[in-house]
């Protein structure tokens, strides 16, 4: 194969959209739309990259800045997509082969599709691919209109006929070109057309009245290639990503009670026999093992999940680990940087951050944890707090092994609960607890004998 050479147009604004988000920025399945066409491009192993950056540069550049080896034209104005790809011609002087341009805003291609694509262009020998799709709905893509077999030109629907608007199928967006003479052809494309824009698509005219060759490459699936232009559009973009996820794991072993309300990020991995109830998300870089059950309206998000976890309603789990056969919630916020370990329990309304729950441990019922390190066959009781903050500082509550923290208890942090220690309900703990201890740190109980009989006696002889 000869050199690759990958253009990815963002410079436009997207006005559709509506949005003080540039275009591309906006998440397909939880990723910037931009993310998924990189995944694409990248996976052909291109010998470079070149982002046409314009409206809000600086916010898309920043949002691909963990990729290395990425080059970033500015297009400032935007004058159209031709002009777009012209900007790049300073950054691709010295590149020869094969230009595979793409779109932004055209998420959902396959690197598949583009492999076809770069292969058939270059067994052809032509100087320009385009490829296509036959839709159903085709308002708003450009229309390839075909001379007998051949394409003969794209006409954009602003600028078609009643005739063209009938033709079903429709420009990608997506284009293989020989770099040699590109740059010069580019620069004799006009702007006489509706929008007063450098139409890339104009090429295809261009090369066919100079008598190059130019080819079509018609995808299968037309999903592959829709475009997002709009909120509705991303809607249904989004919709097709996660059904193809879901899809995929369920074919892998993963059962989806209700696909269609299950959202399930693109890098996200489920092991075999866990079951997703309805309304869970599962976001970011999460892990899920095998055995699993993660009920309605759990969200997880960066996490990883051993074995056997349950996952009752509506939790909240960010950047967490839970080991093998623990259970959390429901309505338990895991807010991040958490260890549960194996067999471990968190219960309802408890909310833990930097926290470790060591195996077997228990925490059951409305209790805040922070930056807390809890040892093995440890119980902590309901309404449990650890002051964890002065009001400057974050400090440390460690409770060891095997100890028995009783209900509506304050640890105030620094503090370390030793070994087997038990801390009597409703103790404010200032102080180190020594292993095997009792802590009882409460106001002791008067009890007043009839004290509520004369109360009310001296009420109603009040009220007389
Ligand atoms: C474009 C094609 C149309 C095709 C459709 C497929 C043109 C003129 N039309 O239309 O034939 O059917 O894609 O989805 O190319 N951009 C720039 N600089 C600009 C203008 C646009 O970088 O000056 C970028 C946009 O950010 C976007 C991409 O180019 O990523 C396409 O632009 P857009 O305005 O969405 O073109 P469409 O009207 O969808
Ligand atoms: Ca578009």
């Amino acid at each position: 194969m000869a050199d690759l050479h990958v253009v990815i147009l963002a410079a436009g604004k997207g006005t559709r959209m509506k949005s003080a988000l540039p275009k591309v920025l906006h998440r397909v399945a939880g990723l910037p739309m931009i993310e998924h066409v990189l995944a694409a491009s990248t996976a052909l192993g291109p010998r470079s990259t070149t982002i046409v950056v314009g409206h809000q540069a600086e916010a898309v550049r920043a949002a691909l800045s963990t990729h290395p080896g990425l080059t970033f034209v500015v297009q400032e104005p935007q004058l159209g997509t031709a002009h777009a790809l012209l900007m790049t011609e300073p950054a691709l002087r010295a590149a020869r082969g094969t230009l595979l341009l793409l779109s932004g805003d055209v998420p959902l291609l396959s690197a598949k599709t583009l492999k076809t694509l770069a292969d058939r262009h270059e067994s052809a020998g032509a100087a320009a691919t385009v490829v296509t799709a036959v839709v159903d709905q085709p308002e708003g893509y450009g229309r390839v209109v075909r001379a007998g077999q051949e394409i003969a030109r794209i006409v954009e629907h602003r600028d078609a006929t009643e005739a063209e608007r009938a033709i079903g199928e429709i420009n990608a967006g997506i284009y293989a070109f020989a770099i040699d003479g590109l740059f010069a052809a580019l620069g004799a494309i006009a702007s006489e057309n509706a929008q007063g824009e450098y139409y890339l698509p104009d090429i295809v005219a261009l090369y066919r009245k100079r008598g190059l060759g130019v080819g079509t490459f018609t995808v299968a699936d037309a999903d592959e290639i829709r475009g997002i232009n709009s909120r509705v559009e991303l809607a249904a973009v989004s919709r097709i990503v996660r059904q193809t996820k879901n899809q995929a794991l369920m074919a892998a072993g993963v059962t989806i009670e209700d696909p269609a309300t299950t959202y399930v990020d693109p890098y996200v991995e489920v092991g075999p026999d866990t079951v997703i109830h309805p309304g869970v998300s599962l976001e970011g870089r999460t892990t899920i093992g095998t055995g699993c059950e993660i009920h309605s309206g759990a969200r997880i998000v960066d996490s990883t999940l051993g074995d056997r976890v349950t996952i009752r309603n509506h939790c909240v789990i960010g950047s967490s680990t839970i080991e093998n056969d623990a259970s959390v919630g429901p309505f338990a916020h895991l807010r991040f940087g958490n260890v549960i370990a194996e067999r471990a329990h968190v219960g309802n309304f408890v909310e833990l951050k930097k926290t470790v729950l060591g195996p077997g441990s228990k925490s059951m019922h409305l209790t805040y944890l922070g930056d807390t390190t809890v040892g093995s066959g440890v119980n902590i009781g309901a309404g449990t707090i650890t002051c964890n903050y002065d009001g400057v500082n974050k400090h440390q509550t460690v409770i060891q092994d095997g100890v028995f923290i009783g209900s509506d208890s304050q640890l105030i942090a620094p503090v370390t609960i030793g070994e087997g220690a038990y801390v009597a309900a409703g103790s404010s703990i200032t102080h180190d607890v020594p292993a095997d201890a009792l802590a009882l740190s409460r106001g002791r109980q008067q009890n007043k004998d009839g004290w509520a009989t004369s109360r009310r006696a001296r009420q109603k002889s009040e009220h007389r």
